[in-house]
């Protein structure tokens, strides 16, 4: 007896032909996301133990950073007046608004599986969605945010002596520090908005000394953003990794061992 082959439904949720774990990505983008987003909302509202100077070192969190009461600035919300920046740089990125379309609104779930019944992806233009344009404007902030992740990042090489001078150091948590900050600017400098801000808007890339050099940052910045992906997931891991390493030196679970003195 003849058999025939039945299409799949293209109107069910989930309807695909694919035959790989398309799902296993926006199930890990959810817990991962979520788990982060409970994590830094957690420690913002806590609004204690960001900073670890024990022993005269000085770790700030990289939540926490730049460290506006040094500047004379207090404020009960310290953290969320300092944090919304990176916070809206990432929501706003082009890569995480393609990973959160596909893992929390499921429009589509991945690509060549139908998503739920009435709901696709209709673009950005309305309200509130058409906010996640702003994104050039987070990349000029964040820009600024990461050269003050760069001087804490030096700061923590440098330690208070008890009799007030300071000495060159080196401590697991200084090397944290800096490891978080590379990964974030391998994040920050391959965003696709600092490709059109290096090099949109030419129409010849040989023309003159300065169409040339923005060539060549064109195409450093292109290394990054190929990897942008990658940059943006180790990036959060060490941000959260690095906030709970000084949060748990800093309430004493450990002493930051210091390698060098
Ligand atoms: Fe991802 Fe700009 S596109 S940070």
């Amino acid at each position: 007896m003849a058999t025939q082959a039945v299409a799949p439904s293209r109107t069910r949720f989930g309807a695909t032909e694919r035959k790989d774990d398309w799902w296993r990505a926006p199930l890990i983008t959810v817990i991962a996301l979520t788990a982060f987003g409970i994590y830094s909302i957690v420690i913002l509202i806590m609004g204690s133990h960001f900073l670890y100077t024990k022993g005269g070192a000085y770790y700030l969190s990289p939540f926490y950073s730049p460290d506006i009461r040094s500047w004379g600035v207090h404020i009960t919300v310290y953290g969320f007046f300092v944090a919304w920046v990176p916070a809206g740089f990432r929501i706003t990125c082009y890569y995480y608004r393609k990973a959160y379309w596909r893992s929390f609104f499921l429009s589509p779930p991945a690509c060549a599986v139908e998503g739920p019944r009435g709901r696709r992806y209709q673009g950005e233009r309305k309200f509130p969605f058409i906010l996640l344009n702003a994104h050039r404007f987070f990349l000029y902030l964040s820009l600024v945010v990461v050269a003050f992740l760069w001087y804490d990042a030096g700061h923590a090489f440098v330690f208070r002596d008890p009799d007030g001078s300071h000495t060159f150091g080196v401590g697991v948590g200084s090397l944290l520090m800096l490891l978080n900050v590379i990964l974030l600017s391998g994040f920050t400098f391959g965003c696709n908005s600092l490709r059109h801000l290096v090099g949109g808007r030419l129409d010849c890339f040989t023309c003159s000394g300065t169409a040339k050099a923005r060539h060549r940052t064109w195409l450093g910045v292109n290394v990054l953003n190929r990897f942008h992906m990658q940059w943006a997931w180790v990036s959060l891991c060490s941000v959260a990794l690095t906030d709970l390493y000084i949060r748990l030196a800093s309430v004493g679970v450990f002493t930051d061992p210091r390698i060098i003195h």
